[in-house]
């Protein structure tokens, strides 16, 4: 029998899947195989398909396969329908959510019921493994060949390409002598169509304040884009996404480290049939490659570690890179890399003589792309037309490194100034996880802390602008004086009689106040509005913990004002949760 063609199908939200279906893909291309990578909405027939998929806090599916999920589960599919497949699902997830690896266990279900063959049980990876995901993704793998093997003896022909040999890269540069004008596909106009991830709308920058006191801890920023002719719509709870670019520096640092000319113009040509990145634009300059598509500034995984060894001519620096893309020093590689948030960037500094040797056609496999990032939007449209606001907490944070770790896109946004002339950032926008009700009378209660609040402004603002004014909102930050957040809108609002507030100022006395104190604090209000009068309820946050607080004292709220049982309390906030209105973790 000849060998099989091997399909791998990701469904990815943040790339980790991406990035281990690209493992499945060089683990594929050492025995040999002819192998594709492609996401899920990508699916196409093939006889041998690994499905790599991710389940994100909710249980729910990754965009990039949402079209797939669609088609599989509908009742038209007759049974019987996959018969001719030989497939292996492995499950990308986080135990510490309730919905565990749903994603990837519903997806084996159902292609069991269709009438595949499942190589294997499915792989449960799990975030919260001591040892991190390849605990349970290196076994999988080595069940998954062993099955490929006796199904395909064949595939044990010729002898895997070793190791410490490197695969032939995935593309090919060729640089130009000639100066030609450089297409910014990054700025194209989008006027025909609704802006995407493909096609992203250039929103002109209108304004970046900081909203927080400069004596606060965080930065936090109000940034304003202007979408006017961008076709698009948004309502309360939906999410804006872009791609952010590395600092300036750190594209030179790179450039310096590896002997290339930032200003070198180069086309790209795929060694397999893996299209070229259609975000590149062709020719494209090496500045534009480091600073808006590689992701320099992420802590490298484990095949950052496994390629780079290859090019180890230095027997110490060689060393140690072969142990840390060993299995055997994976907690080596954690410490090293992991708890210390050391960037790519940082690693490659570290090992300069084996960085010297990297050849550039592997720059692509080496780092994986800039992913988008996405926050809550902040206003709504019926009150600033043609506007979309955010709110952005810069993450800045020290661990034992010397330079203080800083996020890539608020970091990247906090640097953009329109006063230097015209910024544009391209964008997009989803539908969020956070709906609101349509019914004029429902009372909506709000719980919001830090830049939690950003998607109730939008909300808050949307509703007031169509008479919808029983709202109440629980704001918490630390300090009146410091970080709380569009106050003077929220008075506005609370005179015109829109809104009921409530704040909670963690740090303004000895005692820590926090949100769920003000709603116990206000049991009899919430029980009104929740029970008699049938009112939606909302947490958005980053505070760990919080979400599971205010739930609490929700129940705390039923037991006290309802005479419930804690059991019933319980079925009570259940109900809610499938009634659509919260408790809901946002993105902010
Ligand atoms: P703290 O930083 O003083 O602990 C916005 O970040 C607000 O959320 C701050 O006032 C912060 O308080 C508060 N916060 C932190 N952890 C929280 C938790 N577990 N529950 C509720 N609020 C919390």
């Amino acid at each position: 029998m000849s060998k099989p063609g091997l399909l791998v199908l990701y469904g990815s939200q943040t790339g980790t899947a991406q990035d281990t279906a690209q493992r499945v893909l060089r683990q594929a291309k050492r025995r040999w195989l002819q192998v594709r990578v492609l996401p899920l909405d990508s699916y196409n027939v093939s006889p041998l398909v690994v499905f790599v998929c991710a389940t994100s806090g909710q249980g729910e599916a990754p965009d990039n396969m949402k079209n797939f999920w669609r088609f599989l589960f509908k009742k038209s599919l007759p049974v019987g329908s996959l018969s001719r497949l030989d497939c292996a699902v492995l499950g990308l997830g986080d135990s510490s959510y309730p919905k565990f690896n749903f994603v990837a266990k519903k997806l084996q279900k159902r292609l069991v019921q269709l009438g595949a063959r499942v190589l294997l049980p499915v792989g449960l990876v799990d975030d919260q493994h001591d040892l991190g995901p390849d605990a349970v993704i290196d076994p999988w793998l080595s069940s998954f060949w062993e099955e490929v093997l006796l199904l395909y003896p064949s595939v044990a022909d010729v002898a895997p390409l070793r190791e410490d040999e490197p695969l032939p890269p995935t593309y090919m540069f060729h640089f130009l002598d000639d100066v030609k004008e450089e297409v910014d596909h990054r700025l194209r106009s989008t006027e025909q169509t609704v802006p995407s991830a493909s096609q992203a709308f250039p929103a002109r920058l209108v304004s970046n304040r900081r909203v927080s006191d400069v004596s606060h801890f965080q930065e936090v920023r109000h940034i304003e884009f202007d979408i006017t002719g961008s076709n698009i719509q948004f309502g309360a709870g939906d999410v804006v996404s872009m791609r952010p670019c590395n600092a300036p520096e750190d594209g030179r640092q790179l450039c310096q480290l590896l002997g290339l000319d930032p200003e070198a113009r180069f086309t790209l040509r795929a060694t397999d049939s893996t299209a070229v990145p259609a975000r590149l634009p062709q020719p494209c300059t090496v500045r534009h490659l480091v600073e808006s598509y590689l992701d320099i500034g992420a802590v490298p995984r484990r095949s950052f570690f496994e390629l780079l060894s290859t090019f180890a001519t230095n027997e110490l620096e060689r060393e140690k890179l072969v142990e840390f893309s060993s299995a055997a020093g994976q907690a080596e590689l954690h410490s090293y890399c992991n708890q210390l948030r050391r960037t790519a960037l940082e690693v490659l500094a570290d090992f300069p003589n084996t960085t010297a040797e990297l050849k550039v056609d592997y720059l692509l496999d080496l780092f994986p792309e800039i992913q988008p990032r996405s926050f809550s939007i902040a206003s709504s449209l019926q009150v600033h037309p043609n506007r979309l606001q955010i709110l952005v907490a810069v993450v800045c944070y020290k661990t034992k490194l010397f330079k203080p770790r800083r996020g890539l896109c608020s970091s990247w946004l906090s640097s953009l100034d329109p006063e230097q002339g015209e910024v544009r950032v391209p964008l997009w926008v989803k539908k969020g996880s956070l709906k609101f009700p349509k019914e004029q009378d429902t009372p909506v209660i709000m719980v919001g802390p830090g830049t939690g609040v950003a998607p109730f402004r939008a909300a808050l603002q949307e509703r007031t602008a169509e008479g919808k004014t029983a709202n109440v909102l629980f704001f918490g930050c630390r300090s009146q004086s410091k970080d709380f957040y569009f106050r003077s809108e929220w008075e506005e609002m609370t005179e015109a009689g829109h809104l009921t507030l409530f704040t909670a100022f963690s740090r303004d006395q000895e005692e820590k106040v926090y949100v769920q104190h003000r709603v116990t604090e206000n049991s009899a209000l919430l029980w009104d509005l929740i029970v008699n009068q049938r009112g939606c309820f909302y947490i958005a946050g980053n505070a760990k913990q919080m979400p599971a607080s205010v739930s609490d004292a929700l129940r705390g709220v039923f037991q006290q004002e309802g005479g419930v049982s804690s059991e019933e309390a319980e079925q009570m906030l259940v109900a809610m949760e499938r009634g659509g209105t919260t408790p809901e973790r946002d993105v902010v």
